[in-house]
């Protein structure tokens, strides 16, 4: 079960949301959150939207974050600011454990702010209020669900810091065991389920709609789709790649007790039919380096597969309707010089795709996906609509 925090105290016009992926993550707020309308991104955990009350529920659709939290106040050194604050908290629930989860927070400051808060509790009698002290100041997602305490989240804001309750979690625990479980499971490098689910949310698909992926793999985007009940279709070169899909599709379809929508089959995705509403795709991974690779080295990976996503792309523009989106992923490297090499993608507008831009924040794409476990190799999104 997600974590959720009373209605009463969610009426907050402003949410911070703690980020799992980046700037990935605030192109998929952007582009899912209904009503926004502003953005900012005020240290590199968190994002604050500004939006429509009545569309929170947008926000739990998100893949990309770990948390939000109504953005209920602003403390520039005014005491009274959090005595108002646990007023508003402490009359509308209970609380018996608290922590405070810091981002981006200088550490002398974070200690004032717990004193300040933990003598509010006391003032507002909660005398045995107990703190807890998670390792780096943050609780995280799954500690949130478990430990039953009230997670406040602080972060640099205006000059001062933006406070919170963090407001939900989302489970992450079913995604997560699919893609450890199901019968091939994803390697330390391939994507995982929730990192699918947040480029599916980019497609802006809904359900019924056609989706493909035409370097489907072992299925994990088409999975992901299926179950957002998405209309899916994967092409895989390799047959062994796409028995694996099939088996691993049917093992989901199992596990989610439905009637699931899918069909998989050996293709090219230079040349193949159809017509599809969206397309999301990782076209290629690279392999695994045991030393960074030097500059000139990881330049020849990168390039390699350069000719398969532009005959590929081309082949995607042409099968996806218009003002339909590909999203689709390409390798980086990081090298021996500490500089980074990425494979883009380039002249598409010849073939009628333009960047999508979601508005109120300009993208410049390829958007990286930050926070990887991966040293060396990572992975940038583009997304492209068609016109
Ligand atoms: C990075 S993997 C995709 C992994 C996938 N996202 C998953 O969840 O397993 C890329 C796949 O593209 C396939 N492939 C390579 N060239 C292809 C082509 N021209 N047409 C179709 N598939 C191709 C490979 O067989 C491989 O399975």
């Amino acid at each position: 079960m997600p974590y959720t925090l009373p209605e009463a105290l969610r009426g907050a016009e402003r949410l911070a949301l703690v980020v799992a992926f980046g700037r990935l993550s605030v192109l998929e707020a952007c582009s899912t959150v209904k009503s926004v309308t502003k953005v900012e991104v005020p240290c590199e955990r968190i994002c604050v939207v500004e939006l429509d009350p009545s569309s929170v529920r947008s926000v739990v659709k998100l893949a990309g974050i770990h948390k939000f939290s109504p953005l209920l106040t602003h403390f520039q050194g005014d005491e009274a600011v959090i005595r108002q604050l646990v007023q508003r908290i402490t009359n509308k629930i209970d609380v018996s454990r608290l922590a405070l989860s810091a981002y981006d927070t200088d550490e002398a400051d974070y200690e004032v702010l717990v004193r300040l808060l933990l003598d509010a509790f006391r003032e507002a009698g909660f005398k045995k209020i107990r703190l807890l002290r998670p390792k780096g100041n943050e609780l995280f997602a799954d500690q949130v669900l478990s430990r039953d305490a009230l997670d406040l989240i602080t972060f640099p804001y205006k000059g001062g810091y933006g406070l919170g309750p963090t407001a939900w979690v989302p489970d992450v625990a079913p995604m997560r065991e699919r893609g450890v479980e199901k019968p091939v499971p994803h390697s330390g490098i391939s994507l995982s389920p929730r990192l699918a689910q947040l480029l599916l949310n980019l497609s802006g698909l809904s359900p019924g709609q056609r989706l493909l992926d035409p370097f489907c793999g072992s299925g994990t985007i088409i999975s992901e789709g299926a179950l957002m009940s998405l209309n899916c279709v994967g092409i895989d070169s390799n047959p062994a790649r796409v028995a694996q899909a099939k088996r691993n599709l049917a093992w989901v379809e199992k596990q989610s007790g439905r009637t699931l929508a899918y069909h998989v089959e050996t293709g090219d995705a230079r040349d193949f039919q159809g017509r599809f509403d969206g397309i999301v795709t990782e076209p290629i991974l690279l392999p695994r380096f045991h030393s960074t690779p030097s500059s000139q080295k990881a330049k020849q990976l990168v390039n390699k597969p350069s000719r398969v996503y532009s005959e590929s792309l081309y082949s995607m523009a042409e099968a996806v309707r218009k003002g339909g989106r590909i999203v689709i992923v390409v390798p980086t490297l990081k090298t021996a010089d500490g500089s980074e090499v990425l494979l883009r993608l380039e002249e598409t507008e010849s073939i009628g795709l333009k960047e999508f831009q979601p508005g109120h924040v300009r993208f410049e794409y390829p958007v990286r996906v930050a926070f990887e476990s991966t040293r060396w190799l990572g992975r940038a999104v583009y997304v492209f609509e068609r016109v």
